[in-house]
């Protein structure tokens, strides 16, 4: 195999250039929410916990906490014990006082010729509580009862979610992309009673049957041992069936006409222990089973509105758009929940970036005059490819901007900050996961200069480390890459994986912990999966995951649930998953297969499986590619070698495979992926480098 050279581009971690320092525009510094560097001493180490008070304080209580944080349960921390509030109050009817009028959501459909619609703080609040009225008096919920929402971005979600939060229902939101199999099996394992669908929306021009998911939700969960009673529908467009899937008598629900039951009705919001678990969110582990993240109510509403206050400088008249989905932690953290309990415009849309033009987003921008604007590196490669040159054309100005969910390319953030900020924005590039609830590193926007590619500092009272595979730490500027570690507990981690605290403990805490008896925080660092490295001016460089989940365009989804869709197709006899790199989307899952005996057409089971994919998980996984194989690389043990099917995917190389059980078969894949002839191979990313590491 011949070696030539390397590819620069996918290459950050290796040949780690140092970027330039950018300084924030001075118009952003004169009226930023964070310009006061004291504050950095009033969240140092030595004023933790109690420092994050000031992000408590920002909420209305109905009874403030005694203790900021009890540590007595390690790694079960709990924050503001005592305390009491509502977080549906917290976003809705307290801002009513002096803003009832002022726009809370502007919904733009994805349809250029549907006009936008906007939902004041007053319609909010009729909104939710009439909702909530459906939830409580038809459905019979109650505080501490699971409810499955999947639905697409349209205003009825947050508006549901809400209604939730008002009851102390826990709601569990399932990504609109993701199949109906996949939001039966998260219904049954969070037991929801309820399920709330929406019938149709508009995507990519298309309209999506959505109810026919909710029929294979149901018969999913079913399997599992779970009877959804109730179907709650909500219409798309009012009055009007925009879905072929008949409703089912007795279970199936429009939301429209049972509202109509329920007009003017008020729910008194209900008080709720800090503690409280406001929602459950899947996502994708190192298992076959994604797992439930329970965030709490307090803590986690507490840090989320400080950080949308402090790093996406938020202020009353402005008005954010995050272009994230709903489904998706960035939009419960960063659409819904911080923005909403600030009291901000916050702007949802419908669509697909692009559609139907790369222009859309920046049209979208200057008819609302948006001034905040928060996205993924993906979306901002796909908009760079398709319309390099689309942001001048616009009379919008952004005064911030945010990147989120994976790692920027230095280039593809210099189009970010020239393009489309015109040079007019500060940027932030929030590093952070589901499992922490918000944002843990990441500049200060008014304070701390701008690098592109790296996510900057910690936040404000977050202490990370990197950490070698023995556990000893790497110190800043070592130029090493390690493992990213939080050592302190935050108010917005999650509190427990939903029914599996030993997974919990597992996953997240056994790697690092110093001593498992111990009840000091200081002995139970936080594992993030992520690999990272850490500059001599403290600015972390975030690589990507150490673990088997692969960063889909910003998503999480784990290789071992894609191989259980692949080992569905009755001639796979197995299945290996592994990630490769995609100039748009960052990684794309690959698939190598080797079939049962006897099975010959191999590129009619390809296609079995890309259906399998698609039903069991979401069009989001489709593979790059799937690669039918006569034998997977194995260790004497049978354990399958997805590292080197990762370096062959991605051109890397495979190393020392002569201990492998078959390494006659590496030689063999490789030819029957890259071609006969000689290859010019990379160095390669360092995640893939990392690939299946902790397996
Ligand atoms: C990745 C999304 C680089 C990381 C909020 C993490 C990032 C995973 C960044 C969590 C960033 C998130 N730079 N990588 N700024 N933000 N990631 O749970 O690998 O969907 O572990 O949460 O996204 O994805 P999740």
């Amino acid at each position: 195999m011949a070696t030539v050279g390397r590819t620069e581009t996918t290459d950050i971690a290796v040949h780690w250039k140092e970027e330039e320092y950018i300084q924030p525009p001075t118009t952003f510094v004169r009226q930023a929410n964070l310009v006061d560097p004291a504050i950095v001493d009033r969240f140092r180490e030595e004023n933790f916990p109690d420092c994050f008070q000031e992000y408590a304080e920002m909420l209305a209580w109905d009874r403030t906490w005694d203790t900021v944080l009890d540590t007595s349960h390690p790694p079960f921390w709990k924050w503001f014990v005592g305390g009491r509030l509502n977080a549906s109050y917290n976003c809705v009817d307290r801002h009513l006082a002096r803003n009832k009028n002022k726009a809370a959501l502007i919904f733009v459909p994805e349809a250029e010729t549907e006009p936008t619609c906007t939902l004041t703080y007053q319609e909010l609040f009729v909104r939710v509580n009439e909702v909530a009225a459906v939830l409580r008096d038809f459905c019979g919920l109650k505080s501490g009862d699971r409810v499955t929402i999947h639905m697409p971005m349209i205003p009825e979600l947050p508006i549901t979610m809400l209604a939730c939060a008002r009851l102390g229902v826990v709601h569990s939101v399932v990504f609109g992309g993701f199949s109906g199999e996949a939001a039966g099996l998260r219904a049954a394992d969070s037991d929801s009673r309820v399920m709330i669908y929406a019938d149709a929306y508009y995507r990519n021009g298309k309209l999506i049957d959505h109810k026919a998911s909710a029929d294979i939700a149901v018969r999913t969960a079913a399997n599992e041992g779970l009877k959804v009673e109730k179907v709650l529908v909500w219409r798309r467009r009012d009055g009007q069936d925009l879905s072929n899937t008949p409703m089912v008598p007795g279970r199936d629900y429009y939301m429209e006409e049972l509202l109509k039951g329920f007009r003017r009705v008020r729910v008194d919001p209900v008080s709720v222990d800090a503690e409280h678990p406001l929602f459950l969110m899947y996502t994708s582990g190192s298992t076959g089973k994604p797992k439930g993240c329970q965030h709490g109510t307090g803590g986690y509403l507490a840090y989320v509105t400080g950080t949308s206050k402090y790093y996406q400088d938020i202020h009353p008249e402005d008005v954010y758009w995050c272009m994230a989905d709903i489904g998706w932690i960035t939009g419960h953290s960063y659409i819904v929940y911080g923005p909403l309990s600030l009291g901000a415009t916050t702007v949802l849309y419908e669509g697909v970036p692009t559609y139907p033009d790369a222009g859309r987003p920046w049209r979208i921008a200057e008819q609302l005059d948006v001034n905040i604007f928060h996205t993924s590196p993906t979306a901002i490669r796909m908009l760079r490819k398709a319309g390099p040159d689309e942001p001048a054309k616009y009379n919008y100005h952004f005064k911030h901007m945010t990147t989120v969910g994976e790692p920027i390319e230095p280039e593809t953030w210099r189009w970010y900050h020239e393009v489309v900020g015109k040079r007019e924005a500060a940027i932030v590039d929030t590093w952070w996961q589901t499992e922490t609830g918000g944002f843990l590193i990441t500049t200060k926007p008014a304070i701390d200069p701008m690098k592109a590619g790296s996510a900057g500092p910690a936040a404000l009272g977050i202490f990370p480390v990197i950490f070698d595979e023995d556990g000893r730490e790497i110190p800043a500027g070592a130029g090493r890459a390690g493992n990213l570690g939080i050592r302190n507990p935050w108010p917005s981690i999650m509190q427990t994986i939903w029914k599996d605290d030993e997974r919990f403990v597992r996953q997240y805490y056994a790697k690092f912990c110093r001593d498992p008896k111990s009840t000091d925080w200081r002995d139970w660092p936080y594992f993030a999966a992520d690999g990272a490295m850490l500059a001599a001016d403290n600015y972390y460089r975030i690589l990507g995951r150490v673990d088997d989940v692969i960063n889909v365009a910003g998503h999480r989804l784990g290789t071992k649930e894609i191989e259980s869709a692949c080992l569905t197709v009755p001639q796979v006899a197995e299945a290996a998953v592994v990630p490769v790199v995609d100039e748009i989307k960052g990684r794309m899952p690959a698939i190598y297969a080797s079939l049962k005996p006897g099975v010959t057409d191999g590129r009619q089971v390809s296609e079995q499986i890309v259906a399998a994919v698609e039903t069991m998980i979401g069009k989001i996984a489709r593979p790059k590619g799937v690669h039918i194989v006569p034998d997977l690389p194995k260790t004497r043990s049978g354990k399958i070698m997805r590292r080197i099917l990762a370096a062959i995917s991605n051109r890397m190389e495979t190393g020392d495979v002569t201990t492998l059980a078959n390494p006659e078969i590496v030689e063999q894949i490789r030819k029957q992926v890259q071609g006969e002839g000689p290859v010019e191979l990379q160095e390669g990313p360092e995640d893939l480098k990392r690939f299946g590491e902790q397996e």
